[in-house]
This record gives C-alpha cells, structure tokens and sequence, in this order.
C-alpha cells in the first residue's frame, strides 16, 4: 500500500484491529460470551477499514460510501432476516464473498502491477515473483473459494440436488484441473515478462480454479455440507491471507490466517465428532453410497412401536424425578425451543431434575443447539456436553427426544456396517424411559433405521415437536 497520511496511527490501528479480531474470537468459543466477541471483532472490523482508508490517503469517498452502505444494507438485512436453520447457508454465501473478493483484488493487482506496465523491468526480479507467486495463490485458493461455496449454498437451499452427485473420473478430471492451473500459474511466474499474454493466463488460472471450486464440492452430500462450509470458510481465510502478501497489509494476513486456522480446527472438530476423515468427507459421496446400501432401503422397516399421546406421555411425566432433554435438528426445525424451556421449568417446578444433553453435532451446524437455546433463555448450566451427561442416562427417569435421530442412534456403537458406525452418540437408551418426539418413523440426516425406536423402555410422540411440547404443557398445567 502507499501514501501514508500518518506512519504511526495506521501501524497502531492495525494492531489494536488484529489484536481486537483475537480477543473477539476468544469470546465466541463460549455462548455466554459470543455477544460480545460478536461485537468486538465488528470493531475491529471498522479500525480496520479506518486504517486502510487512511493509508490510501486520497481516495473516491462516493465509492468508498457506495459501498460500505449497499455492502451494510445487504448486510444487515439478510442476518436480521435469516433463520436459525438457513444459517450453514448465509456462512456458504460470506465464504463465497471473501473468495470472490479475493480473487478480484489479486487480478486487479496483476493487472496494474505486472500486466499494465507491460514489462517486468517495473518490477525487479524477487518482486516480479512475490507479486506473481501471492497474487495467483489468491485467484486460486479464492476461485475455488467462490463456486465451491454457491454450489454449497444451491444444494443447501435446494435449488440443486442435495444428494451427491457423482460423476465418472471426477477424480482424474479435478486432479487435471488443480495441476493444469498450477502449471499455468508456475509458467506465469517462470517466463514473467517473455509471455504472450499474461493476463490471459492469469484468467486462465482463475476458469479453471472456478470450474475446479464447483466439481469438488458437487460430489459431497447433504449431511457433510457443514463440514465442508467450514473448510470452505477456512480456504476464504487462507485466500485472505495471501491477498494480504499481495497488499503488503498485515492485519488481512493476521485476520485470514485466524479465519483459516480457525476454520480448520472446526472442520477437525466436526469430522472427529462424526468418526469420519476428512478424506472420506470429501471424496467419499457419503449420501450416495447409503442410497445404495441395505441400511438405507430398511430405513423405514420398523417393527411394533409404542406411540403415546401427551396426554399418556404426561401421566408418566407426572411422577418421575429425573428428565434429561436431547435435542436435535427437528426442534430447529419446529422452533420448538421456547416451548421446551417451557416444559422444563415446569417439571422445575414440580421438583423435577432437569438438564439438557447436546451431543456436538446435533442439528446442522457446530453449537446449533447451544444457540437455540440459549435464544430460549435456558441456563446454561443446564447444558451438559456428551462425555459428561452419557454417565447420568443410567440413573435418569425419561430421556426426551426431541427432534434428534442420528445422535441418539445404537447403531453408532453396534452395526459395523453402519455407515454411522463409530459416531459417539448420547446413550439415552440407558435411561429408565425413552420418550421420542418426531413427526414419522423417517430416518435423520444419515438416512438410516433407528432401532431405539423399537426398544422396549421407547415411546414414540408423532407429532410437530412445536404442538407436541405445548399439548405436554398444557396437559401438565391441568394436572397441577
Ligand atoms: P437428524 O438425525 O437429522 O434427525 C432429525 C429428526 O428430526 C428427523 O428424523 C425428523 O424426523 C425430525 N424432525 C424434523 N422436523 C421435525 C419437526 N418439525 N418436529 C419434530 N421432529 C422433526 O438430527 P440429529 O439427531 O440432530 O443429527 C444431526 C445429523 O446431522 C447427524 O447425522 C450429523 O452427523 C449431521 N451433521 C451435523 C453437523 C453439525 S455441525 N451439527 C454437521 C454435519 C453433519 P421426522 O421427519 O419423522 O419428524
């Protein structure tokens, strides 16, 4: 960057920014303090833009407004406006923005530093390579960034299938992509000025890591969609970081490198809370192989099971002492969580012990159900990871379901064959009595039979989770 309006002022700013997007993230590893972590790295956010503003020294303030109140309009009205459950979709579409962003500061910077001066004599040799070697890592890492994260966010909103779409020798034809743009891209830098075209081959680089972006992620199914947004979300930090090579701007490396380190804890975090490798999420076609497999065709293949109405499920409720809530996607789904604090604090009330199991990944997205609830006000005291809570289930009156399949699958400990095998799971069928609240025998996310469902100690509440839970509070009240 050039022209510095004050070379102390900006140089602190960055570092208070930098400083302040570490904290922020600090706050967001705990419900308690995300708010704030939130708000702090929208601070820094802002020093950040202040500080490049003022680097620039002269610049268009139309633009620069233009953009900061469309950008904050969209902005704004999209997270007021967005659901809970189409937030995986919101992050695919901010990925994509960060890569995309990426990648149009990397080409413009090729094109006003190496392509405009039409000579590499502008650049001495080192430089030629730096600005060449960081800009196109950028247009790479970013491009596949971008359309990796719209196919993500069309199969999320179901504008294209969900199901993984597998198409022959995708293998050989990505592994032709990645190399052929490396290739170009080691051309670029080797030949330098003596190319034909460099801008064509810049361009060239960026087709084929588009192209590449959306072949990788049109084979990955629904259910692993999350994790790859979140390694989608790390690549947007890695693009970042090497724009901030490019810019010579330290707080864009140090932002991006958090966003990409960051984001590939969490993609660890998911594929080790699921049993699955990386590898096997990625290049698996986990949804496809299951279609295929007896596990899917069973899935709906159930033999007797007890249904309950509420109010058969809250003569049972009446008299016991101990409930341990399981939640899972289908209360997101209902937005069913303020009428489950209802009904906890009604057996609260009736000296009930009450707490809630949150396995790591129920729902959609990491810390989905620790977000709903705490929407809903439920002390967070309340909420007990899985290793923690497996051990009480034994000593635990009713166990209730609400809305999870998967996480609570036996499957997971006993089928070797399952494709779920290996996933700890929260172990609710140890407690005295299962109650499970779903619409219908239809499987979860990994498209599976559920034998807890037959289980002698298991009885089934079909319904809404919603109406459900408000029939159990209202039967409850009358009882009292
Ligand atoms: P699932 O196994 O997906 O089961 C959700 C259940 O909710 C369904 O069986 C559905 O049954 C029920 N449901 C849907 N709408 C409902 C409503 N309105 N009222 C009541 N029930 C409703 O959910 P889970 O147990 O939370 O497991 C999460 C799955 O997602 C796991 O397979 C996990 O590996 C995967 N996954 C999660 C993440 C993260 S980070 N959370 C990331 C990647 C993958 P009915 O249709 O019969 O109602």
């Amino acid at each position: 960057m050039t022209g510095s309006a004050n070379p102390t002022l900006i140089p602190l700013l960055y570092l208070v920014s930098a400083v302040l997007f570490i904290v922020g993230l600090k706050g967001l590893t705990r419900v308690r303090t995300a708010r704030r972590g939130n708000a702090i790295s929208s601070l820094a956010m802002l020093l950040a833009i202040v500080a490049t503003l003022l680097e620039l020294g002269t610049f268009s303030p139309t633009w620069i407004l233009l953009g900061i109140v469309i950008g904050g309009a969209i902005g704004s009205i999209t997270a007021v406006r967005v659901q809970m459950t189409a937030m995986p979709e919101m992050v695919a579409l901010l990925n994509g923005c960060g890569g995309g962003a990426s990648v149009l500061v990397a080409l413009s910077v090729i094109w006003e530093r190496i392509i405009e001066p039409r000579s590499r004599a502008t650049l001495a040799g080192g430089e030629f390579n730096t600005v060449a070697i960081t800009t196109l890592l950028s247009v790479i890492i970013g491009s596949v960034t971008l359309t990796g994260s719209v196919v993500a966010f069309l199969k999320l909103r179901g504008w294209i299938s969900g199901q993984p779409i597998l198409l022959p020798g995708r293998h050989v034809l990505n592994a032709l992509l990645l190399l052929g743009s490396i290739g170009l891209a080691g051309y670029f830098v080797a030949t330098g000025a003596a190319a034909g075209n460099l801008g064509l081959i810049a361009l060239a680089v960026c087709g084929l890591t588009l192209f590449l972006g959306i072949l990788l992620v049109i084979p990955i199914g629904g259910a692993d969609m999350p994790v790859v947004i979140s390694l989608l979300n790390s690549y947007s930090g890695l693009a970042a970081c090497a724009t901030g090579f490019v810019l010579s701007n330290n707080v864009l490396i140090i932002s991006g490198a958090l966003v990409g380190a960051s984001g590939l804890i969490l993609t660890q975090i998911m594929c080790k809370a699921m049993n699955r490798s990386l590898a096997n999420v990625l290049f698996g076609g986990f949804g496809a192989q299951e279609t295929d497999s007896g596990a899917s065709k069973n899935a709906r293949d159930y033999g007797p099971v007890k249904s309950y109405s509420a109010e058969e499920a809250a003569l049972v409720l009446e008299s016991v002492e101990s409930v341990i809530f399981v939640p899972g996607y289908g209360l997101a789904v209902a937005q069913a969580q303020h009428i489950v604090r209802d009904l906890a604090e009604l057996l609260q009330k009736r000296g009930v012990d009450v707490k809630y199991a949150i396995h790591p990944v129920a729902g959609r997205m990491p810390g989905h159900m620790n977000v709903l609830l705490a929407e809903a006000d439920v002390p967070y005291e309340q909420l007990v990871e899985m290793e923690a809570i497996n051990s009480e289930f034994r000593n635990t009156d009713v166990a209730m379901v609400v809305g999870a399949n998967d996480v609570v699958n036996p499957a997971a400990t006993k089928d070797s064959n399952s494709p779920i095998y290996g996933m700890p799971i929260l172990e609710v069928h140890n407690a005295g009595t299962v109650m499970i609240i779903k619409r219908s025998l239809s499987p979860g996310f990994a498209g599976i039979k559920n034998e807890l469902f037959e289980y002698d100690n298991t009885l089934m509440l079909f319904g809404d989770a919603k109406k459900m839970l408000q029939d159990l509070v209202a039967e409850l009240k009358e009882a009292d």
